[in-house]
């Protein structure tokens, strides 16, 4: 399966790459720097070093590895290497003539290239310690050089005397660094290593790193990298859960074809260890593996039968050599696939003896073991030992214990398993008293708790093969509820299909309880505003349903149907927003955290949809912490990140936004949340000028909104971000055309919520689209305060027209939206009979003159900044400032323009949006007006004090620097220690700001302006 077998893609350690940069450049800045990088084995030392290497330009590297020969092993191995190295490139004599005085007998120990070398003794040794070092700072001299000595932990003593002198005595002006890895899992107590990272350590300039184990998304990345696309999510999770996150056994896992067996390369790089341990300790290994990664200390005990002191002493070297570590009243494998090789390992017999043993015990001491893991545990011993019968009825009761602590996974796994045993066990169902096909549908709907939402559809669809819907209408119902509400989670088709055939089959007849659930579902996801009275009728005739039924859950699920639904009239959210509280106490009245998280994202969504930020946050904020006191992290948890990213961004705090999208894509949830997230981690990278990172974003929510059903509010977002990037790539035909192609492709009337942003946002395209964004402008309804301060914003972007209408004779009129019964009060311009026209400072109708255009226009988008500044949407109004000062200007009237960036830019700094800062201190720059708030006064050079001259941040500014110098792109990037890539964003951004076409251009302009004479 696997594309490559190593990783292209470097997958985290940004934080490890930036402390080896910062090590460098403290070298190279003239101070003595020297890392010790440790971790275990195969968790990526060798790779971060050669990342490291490869970002360091300029530099010398010279490496020499430890051999695995024993603490006795070859003398000064990697140093050896190093010299070998050395020779290969410049010839002996090269390397001679670095040498201070050119005497080479001391290296000669080294290599034998050398020549004799000199006699043994104290002095000897001594003399080849000066010159290694000297022949390193000389080669330092030329170049900033780095010098990586691999795998210390098998150095021989030689290597660490050696080691040790060069970094003790390593001067600070020699712009040398040395890097030093080891295996930290392999330093036993007395490791000979141990005193001397004991001892570097409290040298000044000595650092250390100790690399962990990669997180699940990174690991997701690495093997995306692999497979050269996005493995499944249960791949991940298999994948992670095996390989615990090292890179190495991710490689090894991945490569293998084969699936359950472990590689034979990596069984015997894990057994290696354990072979070294005392037979009676390999004994007891064994019979541990087969109790699990965690094994409980009185577990053990029963099982193998022996007493407490011999059973502590048969453990005692597994623990002292690192392959088991104490964990509470118990132990674990400190590698989960540790456990897994001697599993492998043990003879068939071995095996079902050792699961039946296991069996036993717990079913004579259930005590031992807390529930569920007692029953799970059951399960898997009854599975292993093969004994189909015992283990399909363990199961059943795992499933069941598994359920009661909602560890929806664990029970789908053993429901699974019933499952899969089903056809060994004759009287299956008489055993549990449940028939075949409910144990599909019961699975499919635990695969829906999980977010298994792929499986749940198929688990469902295979109960429905079962269940006749003329003769079983009610089992049929139960399974179409289920894969309709499995469908639309994930965003696939016919959901609505689903659900409406599972209304019809019950119409009259069937159990009230599964009647208002049924209708519960469907009032739930007729979104349309042309199925708005359905949603509506459908979640009233659910309520009255729940109640007959007395079903305060249901009832609770239904009521947020319907609240939702009346709540879409954003402006009259407040008459029903009190519902909610109802909806949560029917919740925890009837103990049901589903109805508890469906409030929280339907609340915190239509606060949101109205404005009303601040509180949208607070209850999405909520509705987290909840969800991971019930266990529903992966699904509700991640939904609601959502809610909460959204107002985050609305209002501004970026950064933490950016915390809780990152925190809920660490979780890996369902694909369709994943490209939300996503989708506000591209706002913030696009208005904070970062394009490559928010190309990426985008990209990756591309690929996945282009497979399934998405709603509007899904693709017009998505839609926006795909013009406002290509814009930013100076790609403004594409963007049209872009833009265009939404237009035609989507509904605009199915969401004002989205319709209006994406209205906006294609305005910005200016004339030519302009035709086209009439119309559904002009029926689009105007619902709540944020929707307002789109429509105003849409109309000073589009003024005079949208006021005067789009020609002569076509008034621009905001007709009631689809919600046809909702009169729009929210919107308080009303001129004449229900039209809209213009903001409300007492502008007519605009006149002939271009001063009373601008001056219309200067108070459009004052009124739209000051519908931003009421939402608290800072970057809104720093872009509604920002047009108002161009209005301003074009009005002459300097002051007015100058108020206007000046508090745009205070805005646009605090949140870090470059892109903007840049934009605006360009207009102050051409209208010379000086930062602060008053117009310059002419002639005034154009410098704008306490600003970044020319909007160019502190780090273009450095980069301009070394352009100007004349500099390659490679050469700065050596200089910075950036990328080259990252160089070449810079200085394509400067070249915008400073409207330069070339660099030489730019350099002329540098140096016109003077800009570096004071640095010098
Ligand atoms: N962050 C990463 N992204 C992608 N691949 C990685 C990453 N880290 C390590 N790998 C890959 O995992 C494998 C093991 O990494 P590496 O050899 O660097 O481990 P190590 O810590 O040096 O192990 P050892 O202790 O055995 O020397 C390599 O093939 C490496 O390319
Ligand atoms: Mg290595």
């Amino acid at each position: 399966m696997t594309t490559h077998m190593v990783s292209p893609v470097f997958a985290g350690r940004g934080g490890e790459l930036a402390a080896l940069g910062e090590a460098l450049a403290r070298a190279r800045a003239g101070a003595a720097a020297t890392v010790l990088v440790g971790g275990e084995a195969g968790v990526g030392k060798t790779r971060l070093v050669h990342e490291f290497e490869q970002r360091a330009d300029g530099v010398l590297v010279l490496v020499g590895g430890c051999l695995e020969l024993g603490t006795d092993g070859l003398p000064f191995a990697p140093f050896s290497a190093v010299l070998r190295g050395l020779v290969r490139g410049r010839g002996r004599d090269g390397v001679t003539a670095l040498v201070p005085g050119g005497h080479t007998r001391g290296l000669a120990r080294l290599l034998p290239e050398f020549g004799e070398p000199d006699k043994d003794g104290p002095e000897a040794r001594a003399r080849l310690f000066e010159q290694m070092l000297g022949l390193l700072e000389r080669l330092a001299e030329d170049q900033p050089t780095v010098l990586v000595i691999e795998d210390a932990h098998w150095a021989d003593r030689s290597t660490r005397d050696l080691l040790s002198f060069l970094v003790r005595y390593q001067r600070s002006d020699a712009r040398l660094l040395i890097l030093v890895t080891y295996r930290s899992d392999e330093l036993h107590r007395t490791h000979p290593l141990r005193p001397l990272l004991a001892e570097l350590g409290r040298v000044g300039w000595v650092s250390r790193l100790e690399l962990r184990r990669l997180t699940r998304r990174e690991v997701v990345a690495q093997a995306t990298g692999i497979l050269d696309r996005e493995p499944s999510a249960a791949d991940i999770e298999l994948i992670y859960e095996r390989s615990e996150g090292n890179p190495l056994f991710v490689e090894v896992l991945m490569g293998e074809t084969g699936g359950d067996t472990l590689p034979e390369s990596l069984r015997d790089l894990l057994l290696a260890k354990v072979e070294r341990l005392p037979e009676e300790t390999q004994e007891l290994l064994r019979v541990a593996s087969a109790g699990g990664q965690r094994i409980e200390h009185a577990l053990l005990t029963a099982v193998s039968g022996l007493d407490d002191g011999a059973l502590s002493q048969a453990l005692r070297p597994a623990v002292a050599g690192n392959v088991l570590v104490v964990d509470g009243e118990g132990y674990a494998f400190r590698h989960a696939l540790i456990r897994e090789a001697l599993h492998d390992d043990l003879l068939p017999g071995e095996h079902t003896r050792l699961h039946t043993r296991f069996a036993e015990a717990i079913e004579r001491h259930p005590s031992l073991l807390p529930e569920p893991r007692g029953a799970i545990e059951l399960a898997h011993h009854w599975h292993a030992a093969h004994d189909a019968t015992s283990a399909l009825v363990s199961a059943w009761k795992a499933a069941a214990a598994a359920r009661r602590s909602a560890a929806y996974g664990e029970q789908l796994r053993m429901l699974s398993r019933v499952l899969e045993l089903w056809g060994q066990v004759p009287d299956a169902a008489a055993r549990i008293g449940c028939a075949h096909v409910d144990v599909l549908g019961q699975a499919a709907t635990v695969a829906h708790l999980a977010g298994e939402f792929e499986r749940g559809i198929a688990l469902a669809g295979a109960a429905m093969a079962e269940a006749d819907p003329d003769t079983d209408p009610i089992r049929a119902a139960r399974l179409l509820r289920r894969r309709g509400a499995i469908r639309y989670s994930l965003g696939r088709f016919g959901y609505l299909d689903d659900l409406r055939q599972a209304a019809a089959l019950m119409a009259d007849s069937g159990p009230l309880k599964l009647r208002a659930q049924v209708l519960e579902n469907l009032a739930r996801v007729l979104h349309d505003p042309d199925v708005w009275h359905e949603r509506i009728a459908t979640a009233q005739r659910a309520i009255e349903l729940a109640r007959q039924a007395g079903e305060p859950a249901v009832e609770a699920n239904a009521l947020i149907a319907l609240t939702w639904g009346l709540c879409q009239r954003f402006s009259r959210i407040d008459e029903e927003l009190g519902a909610f509280a109802e909806v949560r106490r029917l919740a925890l009245a009837a103990g049901d955290p589903n109805a508890l998280m469906g409030s929280a994202i339907s609340e915190s969504d239509v606060l949101e949809g109205a404005g009303r930020h601040e509180r949208a946050a607070r209850v999405a904020r909520e509705g987290i912490a909840e969800a991971e006191r019930q266990g529903l992290v992966r699904t509700s948890g991640t939904f609601l990140a959502i809610n909460l990213a959204e107002p985050l961004v609305s209002l501004g705090r970026w950064d933490e936004a950016l915390e809780v999208i990152d925190r809920a894509l660490d979780h890996v949830p369902p694909p369709p949340t994943q490209a939300s997230l996503q989708g506000f981690a591209t706002d913030i990278a696009l208005a904070r000028g970062q394009l490559d990172r928010a190309e990426e974003l985008h990209e990756s929510a591309r690929r996945i909104l282009s497979r399934g059903a998405f709603r509007a509010q899904n693709l017009l977002p998505h839609a926006c971000r795909e013009v406002a990037l290509l814009v930013a790539r100076g790609r403004v035909d594409e963007a049209r055309e872009a833009a265009e192609r939404t237009l035609r492709e989507h509904d605009f009337m199915v969401s004002a919520r989205y319709s209006w942003p994406a209205l906006v946002a294609f305005a910005q395209l200016g004339e030519p689209l302009l035709p086209e964004l009439w119309p559904p402008a002009r029926r689009l309804g105007v619902e709540g305060d944020l929707q307002r301060a789109q429509w105003l914003t849409f109309t000073a972007l589009t003024w005079p027209a949208a006021a005067a209408g789009a020609g002569p004779g076509a008034p621009l009129a905001l007709a009631a939206g689809p919600l046809q019964a909702v009169p729009l009060q929210a919107v308080p311009l009303d001129v004449g009979d229900g039209v809209h026209a213009g903001p409300r400072s007492g502008v007519e109708a605009p006149g002939p003159g271009p001063g009373d255009v601008a001056a219309g226009r200067l108070m459009a988008w004052d009124e739209a900044a000051a519908a931003w500044a009421a939402l608290r949407q800072p970057y809104s109004e720093a872009r509604a400032l920002a047009a108002a000062a161009h209005a301003a200007l074009a009005l002459g009237d300097r002051q007015q323009a100058a108020d206007r960036l000046a508090r745009s830019r205070e805005l646009a700094d605090r949140l870090g949006a470059a892109p903007l800062v840049a934009e605006l201190d360009g207009t102050a720059r051409r209208a010379r007006i000086v930062a602060g708030g008053g117009p310059g006064t002419d002639g005034a050079p154009e410098a704008v004090p306490d600003a970044p001259p020319l909007g160019l941040t502190a780090r273009e500014r450095e980069v301009l620097r070394l352009v100007a110098d004349g500099r390659s792109n490679r050469e700065i990037a050596g200089e910075l220690f950036i990328a080259v890539k990252t160089v070449s964003v810079h200085v394509s951004n400067i070249l915008a700001k400073l409207g330069a076409a070339s660099r030489g251009e730019a350099a002329a302009t540098a140096h016109r302006l003077h800009l570096f004479d004071s640095d010098a």
